[in-house]
């Protein structure tokens, strides 16, 4: 597994996720309407999550089975921005990754967006940057997601990011207590490349 590469976008930079991101994450993923669309995402967001989030970040790619980038904005070209005085870092908007499950060339893409800046194309932008790392970098066949039937915001970065609708996995989730439908859809290296 090489290092893990810092991606730039149009507006966007993909970088690995460092110690002092904790009370950002804190913060956005503190949001239900944020955690409540996620597979794991606990609520309310406790402190020592986010260390825990940052430590299974660092294993698991080291371990060859995850890459995750936090997003922030590209940085303007006089400097990086500044560190805010409850050390986090300003612009952490979210995160995007890929689960790897190597012995078959396959990922499972995920993201969040900080709930402030929803509705600007960000996940589209931060995920497409990802999927291309996935198949050219990585050597991946076949990127999949799932998004709840209830959020089709999700539903819409995976069209817009080409994917395919494979279908409706029935009580796929065990989720707050109750059983939860995940729609499946996927991308081919070799649809990516058509
Ligand atoms: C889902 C999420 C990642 C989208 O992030 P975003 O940066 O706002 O996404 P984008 O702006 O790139 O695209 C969102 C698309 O969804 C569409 N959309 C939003 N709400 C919608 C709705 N209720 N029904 C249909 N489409 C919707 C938008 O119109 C947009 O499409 P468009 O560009 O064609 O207009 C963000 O809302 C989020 O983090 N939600 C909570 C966590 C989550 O859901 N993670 C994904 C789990 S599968």
């Amino acid at each position: 597994m090489p290092t893990l590469p810092t991606l730039d976008t149009p507006r966007l930079r993909l970088r690995p996720f460092r110690a002092d991101d904790a009370p950002a994450l804190v913060r956005e993923l503190g949001d239900v309407e944020v955690a409540r669309e996620t597979l794991s995402v606990p609520h309310p967001y406790a402190p020592e999550r986010a260390q825990e989030f940052l430590a299974r970040v660092a294993e698991r790619f080291e371990a060859g089975k995850s890459v995750v980038w936090a997003i922030v904005e590209s940085p303007t070209p006089e400097a990086e921005p500044p560190a805010r005085s409850d050390g986090s870092t300003a612009a952490l908007i979210g995160a995007v990754g890929l689960e790897i499950v190597a012995a078959h060339r396959r990922a499972e893409l995920g993201y969040w967006i900080a709930k402030s800046r929803w509705g600007q194309g960000i996940a589209t932008e931060a995920a497409r940057a990802v999927v291309a790392y996935g198949f050219d970098t990585l050597g991946l066949h076949r990127i999949e997601a799932h998004h709840y039937p209830e959020n089709p915001g999700s539903g819409a970065v995976m069209r817009k990011l080409g994917m395919k609708h494979e279908g409706r996995l029935r009580a796929k989730v065990w989720r707050d207590g109750v059983p939860r439908d995940l729609e499946l859809y996927a991308l081919l290296a070799s649809d990516a490349r058509g």
